[in-house]
């Protein structure tokens, strides 16, 4: 078959992982990132499309016989570019704007998981503030509550005290924080558990699961602090044990797939549900996303052996049966770093150093890998634009010596205000481990402060 280009939509670390994967395929020739970052604008064979409007990129891929489209957020999902895609037959590996649903409305989410008996928290929707109230006060605390609509990952309190709980409903339904996102809201019990995430791909009828893995979603270190798009993963997540894997495909994954097909609106793309996982090794769905994890992706695709082309055809072509994906036996783990004042009010413009050289990406010698999502590149100079700006990924035979390598990686790089966690893991790593990982980051952390109050002459 002869060399292609591929199409990757969107400018996060998902997509820099996604990019370098397809990169390495024999059977593409480039490898577009719209609009992409500052890594994939120097990755090789990887070019950035400074384009995000779902129309233009399809002109772009008709124009271009783009071979595969694959895409990285949600927002275009929900906006229908697989339907745009299709309709003028540009093949495209995603979920329709139907399908999206499952992410786009947690209404309809929860609605269809009870129709469909696919295990979840117990759950009731809103539109009127003060039946939220009442509800609260009738329930107490602790109480999970959710805006309807898509809120980049921030549209979750899990409020400990009916206080916070009261709070979030005045800033979702009153204020409107989260604009017509919280129009609606969902109040639900809080599960217990450790979570996961397990994400397959869906060719309509026919699933293939990707390593498990499992996200951080706080902010600082022992799970404290406010909820983000995700502050480190790592892959294989040992939560999940074969039983449990069985588990979750038996009794999430199979209904759900099955489900949609009979409602009309068949599932094609990544499927991702993030899982409670109990003391008894039961799998309770919090919710679906219709995409891959961000930063999920990157230790899974840094794990991923076979050829990720031939994986995505095969979910194009509704051939997800005859294939099979391979893992690297290691362990992967990616360690965020963001901007100064993430997640509320990220801050743009410094510059970071210590990048290691690009070209050594992807070798196999090499067992660390930079992902970039919030930085753009100008003459040579990586500065941040603001969120989740790197993704450090290191692989190793142990969770524990994945996690040296990307600690290790970590601290050769340095921008002002950095955030990331030193315990990333920390659900499956030894006390020990992480004693040193928070020392060597507060050191890391004041030795940039003392830098950049020499730069700039004082402090910030
Ligand atoms: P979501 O955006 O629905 O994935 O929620 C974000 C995070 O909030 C999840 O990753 C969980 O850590 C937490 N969460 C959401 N719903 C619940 C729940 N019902 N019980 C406990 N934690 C929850
Ligand atoms: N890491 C969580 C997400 O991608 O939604």
């Amino acid at each position: 078959m002869p060399a292609h280009d591929c199409l990757v939509v969107g400018n996060g670390g998902r997509e820099h992982a996604l990019a370098w994967r397809l990169a390495r395929s024999p059977g593409v020739q480039t490898v577009w990132v719209a609009p992409g970052n500052g890594g994939t604008a120097t990755e090789p064979r990887v070019r950035n499309l400074p384009l995000s409007d779902v129309r233009a990129l399809a002109e772009f891929a008709a124009h271009k016989q783009i071979g595969l489209t694959v895409v990285g957020p949600e927002a275009p999902l929900a906006a229908g570019i697989v339907d745009i895609f299709r309709a003028r037959g540009l093949p495209i590996f995603g979920p329709t704007q139907a399908a999206a649903r499952l992410e786009s409305s947690k209404a309809f989410s929860k609605d269809f998981m009870v129709r469909h008996g696919i295990p979840t928290a117990l759950s009731r929707t809103f539109d009127n503030a003060d039946e939220a109230h009442a509800f609260v006060d009738d329930r107490g605390a602790p109480i999970v509550i959710k805006a309807d609509g898509l809120a980049s990952g921030k549209g979750v309190v899990v409020a400990e005290t009916v206080a916070e709980a009261h709070d979030a409903i005045n800033r979702m339904m009153v204020e409107s924080r989260y604009g017509d996102a919280g129009a609606a809201i969902l109040i639900e019990e809080k599960l217990e558990g450790e979570e996961a995430s397990f994400i397959v791909m869906v060719d309509g009828r026919n699933v293939l699961a990707l390593a498990t893995s499992q996200d951080h979603k706080r902010l600082l270190d022992g799970d404290r602090g406010p909820n983000t798009g995700g502050m480190g993963a790592y892959s294989p997540a040992p939560v999940v044990t074969p039983e449990v894997h069985r588990r979750i495909l038996r009794e999430v994954i199979a209904p759900t797939v099955a489900g949609m097909a009979a409602e009309g609106t068949p599932y094609t793309g990544f499927l991702y549900a993030g899982l409670m996982i109990d003391a008894e090794g039961r799998p309770k769905t919090i919710e679906f996303n219709c995409r891959l994890g961000d930063p999920e992706t990157q230790p899974i695709l840094a794990r991923l052996k076979t050829d990720l082309l031939t994986l995505l055809r095969a979910g194009v072509d509704g051939r997800l049966d005859k294939v099979e994906a391979e893992w690297d036996r290691r362990h992967a783990l990616c360690v965020v770093m963001a901007a100064e004042g993430y997640p509320d009010a990220p801050k743009a413009g410094a510059r970071i150093e210590g990048l290691p050289a690009v070209t050594r990406y992807g070798e196999d010698a090499v067992d660390s890998m930079v992902f970039h999502a919030g930085t753009r590149r100008d003459d040579g100079v990586v500065t941040v634009t603001g969120g989740r700006v790197l993704g450090v990924t290191g692989l190793g035979d142990s969770l524990k010596m994945a996690h040296a390598t990307a600690y290790e990686a970590v601290r050769r790089i340095q921008f002002d205000g950095m955030q990331f966690r030193s315990d990333i893991g920390h659900q499956a790593l030894p006390a020990s481990v992480l004693a040193a990982s928070t020392q060597a980051a507060s050191t890391q952390a004041s030795s940039t402060q003392a830098a950049s109050t020499l730069a700039t002459g004082g402090p910030r």
